[in-house]
């Protein structure tokens, strides 16, 4: 019998308002899984994928499982091939980094198929060239925190250098998911090449706010940082009733609210669990008020990325 090993990759929260392209968190679910199997034939073969309707490309070179275990079997010079099975369990163009999640369960699960021959850092560029295939840019602030775990900044794209920034015990996250889809390539094409510097010295003192506010875990300086002038007031008129979500949550107690990743997913951190259960209720409520269908995932940050779920030797 094969080798064969089951690993589920977590959904993430990129951006985290104010850190465009350069922060985002893993959380608990939803995810993806994949199932690799080592096979003697040379190649990738993606032989199941299920709970994405027919929609994701059956070819291991288009779809971004498929593309970053190709890149792995490359980068190592590997003999024989693997077959992929890939179970889809978050929604598509949802703002949860879908296809990160899946890149990164099929090539972490590679990797230890082959011994682990990659670190995790070196897995990476290999989970980017995915996301590059999947939507035009080999942004990382969904890819690093799936593949890392945790609060990931990006301090650079070239060179690569990510950084995990430890989080307060009690930061949780609430994500509202409305029943919409939108495809990160037209939400990046809506944003604008130039932006005043007056937004970016905004922008750029938010950020620097959200850091120290993790790091001296102060919630209020965490909340009072989560703001976007950039993407987020672009993008927010793709998110029916995104002002009124955003209403809710922070009349119900959150710290702060923005869209998650390029949306429609929106994303809410609390100080403790019944508080972001109570703005999970209200986003829901108030998104509901416009006839649209929601689901609500509440979480910790998932200091963990991917994990195990069964391996038969
Ligand atoms: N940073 C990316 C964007 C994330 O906002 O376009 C996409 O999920």
């Amino acid at each position: 019998m094969n080798r064969e090993i089951s690993v589920f990759a977590p959904a993430t929260v990129s951006n985290v308002a104010c850190g465009f392209d350069v922060m985002g968190f893993a959380v608990n679910e939803p995810g993806d899984i994949a199932t690799v199997r080592q096979i003697d034939e040379p190649g990738v073969f993606l032989i199941n994928v299920s709970g994405d309707d027919g929609r994701l490309p059956r070819e291991p070179s288009k779809n971004t499982a498929g593309i970053a275990v190709i890149e792995f079997l490359k980068r190592i010079n590997a003999p024989g091939g693997i077959e992929i099975e890939l179970h889809k369990k978050m929604p598509l163009g949802s703002g949860l980094g879908s296809s990160a999640a899946s890149a990164v369960a099929a090539v972490f699960a590679a990797n230890i198929l082959f011994d682990k021959p990659l670190s995790r850092n070196e897995l990476l560029p290999l989970v980017l060239e995915a996301e590059k295939a999947a939507c035009g840019t080999a942004h990382a602030d969904n890819a690093a925190p799936a593949l890392l775990g945790g609060f990931i900044l990006i301090r650079s794209y070239n060179p690569l250098d990510t950084i995990s920034l430890a989080v307060p015990d009690e930061l949780i996250c609430t994500i509202l998911h409305p029943a919409l889809e939108i495809r990160t390539e037209y939400a990046r094409k809506i944003l604008s090449d130039k932006i005043f510097l007056k937004d970016a010295v905004t922008q750029w003192g938010n950020i620097g706010g959200l850091v120290a506010g993790l790091l001296k875990k102060d919630y209020e300086l965490i909340g009072r940082s989560l703001q976007d002038v950039i993407a987020e007031p672009l993008r927010a008129k793709l998110i029916p009733g995104f002002s009124e979500i955003k209403k809710a949550a922070m009349s119900a107690g959150a710290l702060g609210c923005s869209i998650s990743g390029s949306g429609p997913a929106i994303f809410a951190l609390s100080k403790s669990k019944s508080t972001a259960n109570n703005v999970g209720q209200s986003m829901k409520d108030a998104c509901e008020k416009k006839g649209i269908n929601s689901s609500i995932y509440i979480s910790e940050i998932n200091n963990e990325g991917p994990r195990v779920i069964s391996q038969k030797e």
